[in-house]
Parts: C-alpha cells; structure tokens; sequence
C-alpha cells in the first residue's frame, strides 16, 4: 500500500479510537513514565491536560468530554484572541480549544474546528450542541491537502499536537498562510512536538507516528517550513522537554522531544 495512505489511515483509526474510547494507552504527558506499560499509571486527561499548561479554571468552563489529554501544548493561552475574532483550529478532535476560543471571541466571534477523523468531529459537534455553543463550527478537512476555509479570512490559526502528524509539512503552512488576514492582521500560534534527531524513513514506526513521535520535525528544519511558506518573523514562545527516547534496537539514536510553541504573523 501506498506509505502515505497507509500512515493517514492509521492516524484516523488510533483517533478513532480515542474519541470513542478515551485516550487510556496514548502517551501525551511531558516528562512521565505514563508510557511504562509495566506501572498502573493512569493519568486522567485533565491531570494530563493540567500538565500542559491548561488552566483548570477555563476547562471547568468547557464540555468535559472535549478534554481528552492528547495535546501537547496549550496556544489559547499564548494567542491573546479578541471578542469578534474568527479563530481556526487545525485537528480540533474533541474541541477543547475550540471550546476555550468560543469563551474569547463571544457571540460576535466563531471558531472553526477542522479534523479529518469522523468520530473526533461527531463528539465535537455532540458537545457543542449540548453546551449549546453558538459560535463554533466543525468542518471536515485534511490539513495537509487544503483547509477548508477561505482565503486571507482568519485573525487567529491555532493548533495542538497536531502538525506533527502530518507528511507534507511545509504545504500545511502554506495553507495557514492562505487562510490568514495579510497586512500584519492574522496570526499562526501553534504548540507542537519537534525531536532532537528526525528518524530515517525506513525506520518509521506507524505507531510511533501516530503517538506524535516518529513525524517530529527538528526544530530548525520545522522553522525553515514555517519561513518558506511565506511568514517571516517566527518567535518560539515556549519550550518544554516533553519525553526522552532510549536508543532504538535497530542502532537509532536516543532523541529527545521537545514541545514547543510558536507564533508567526502574516504580513
Ligand atoms: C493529537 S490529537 C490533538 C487533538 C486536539 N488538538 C487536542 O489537543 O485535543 C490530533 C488530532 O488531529 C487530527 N488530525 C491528524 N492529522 C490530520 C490532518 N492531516 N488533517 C486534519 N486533522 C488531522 C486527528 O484526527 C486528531 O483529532
């Protein structure tokens, strides 16, 4: 099968499962040893959630259900969104960035979530009509062949774990820089995983990919992406380490990965 198709259709069947049934053997916590299979560690998605750099304050203003402890980062709270701004949400899954948005831009705002896998969308939909959000969309799309949504629209792209993910970094980019207002209005404030060492394409584990691990870009080479596709001025905003890999049986190097977050302005 085609490598691609057959690491897109994994990523969709590991979310799958998770928005069905939560996120009990992903490993998304910085630091832990969650990923020790042999410990009883479970860690809740709002401890895990809390770990990241969420505020418990804000996620008990938001449908539970949306909080499923598989970001990585926290942008909301870097992205200083304004009541009446139109925000995007690449890979939204359950909406809990959507939903912290939805509080910021109020009623004369929206909030466009963006995921390809169709049971994150549903649960994401459940929650908004439930809650009764009023502000916040979900839309199907894949982030790395066009997001669905207009050109030089958007005041504020935002997007947890989720780049990562994806093989054709650099046209993702290019696609945040369409959808954004030019002229220093839109800006990118995306939290993401970046490794110390990029892994071989024949060393690429569809697993490891899956878990936001084996698609980490450098983060040199993920600012590089970020440049080409058209913005210029990059600031790192935060930096973490977030896990360290042992070296691999098959002579792969011990890596580190780190979460970083970045904002860039289109101007
Ligand atoms: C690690 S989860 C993060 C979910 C959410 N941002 C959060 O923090 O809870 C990755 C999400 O991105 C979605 N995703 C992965 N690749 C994608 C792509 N190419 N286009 C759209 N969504 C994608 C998955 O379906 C999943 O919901």
């Amino acid at each position: 099968m085609d490598k691609q198709l057959h690491l897109k259709e994994k990523i969709m069947e590991q979310y799958e499962k998770i928005a069905l049934n939560g996120n009990s053997d992903f490993c998304c916590v910085p630091s832990s040893d969650c990923c020790d299979t042999s410990s009883e560690i479970l860690i809740s998605p709002f401890e895990s959630s809390k770990a990241i750099g969420y505020d418990v304050d804000k996620l008990n203003l938001i449908p539970e259900s949306s909080v499923l402890g598989v970001g990585c980062g926290n942008p909301t709270r870097f992205a200083d969104i304004k009541e009446g701004d139109i925000v995007v949400d690449l890979g939204s899954g359950a909406g809990i960035d959507v939903f912290l948005a939805a509080h910021q831009v109020k009623e004369s705002g929206k909030v466009i979530g963006i995921d390809m896998t169709e049971n994150m969308l549903k649960k994401a939909r459940e929650n908004a009509e439930k809650h009764r959000y009023k502000n916040v969309e979900f839309r199907k799309g894949d982030i790395e062949q066009r997001i669905p949504v207009d050109d030089n629209s958007v005041d504020v792209v935002i997007s947890n774990c989720v780049i990562n993910l994806t093989e054709d970094k650099l046209n993702t980019f290019k696609e945040i820089y369409r959808i954004l207002k030019s002229e220093g209005k839109g800006k990118m404030i995306i939290s993401d995983l970046v490794t110390s060492k990029e892994i071989d394409t024949d060393s690429i584990n569809a697993g490891n990919w899956c878990s936001c691990i084996d698609g980490a870009l450098t983060k040199e080479n993920y600012i590089k992406g970020i440049k080409k596709s058209g913005f210029t001025d990059i600031e790192i905003l935060d930096e973490k380490l977030y896990m360290e890999l042992e070296a691999g049986e098959e002579g792969q190097e011990k890596r580190q990965i780190t979460s970083i977050s970045i904002k860039s302005v289109k101007e």
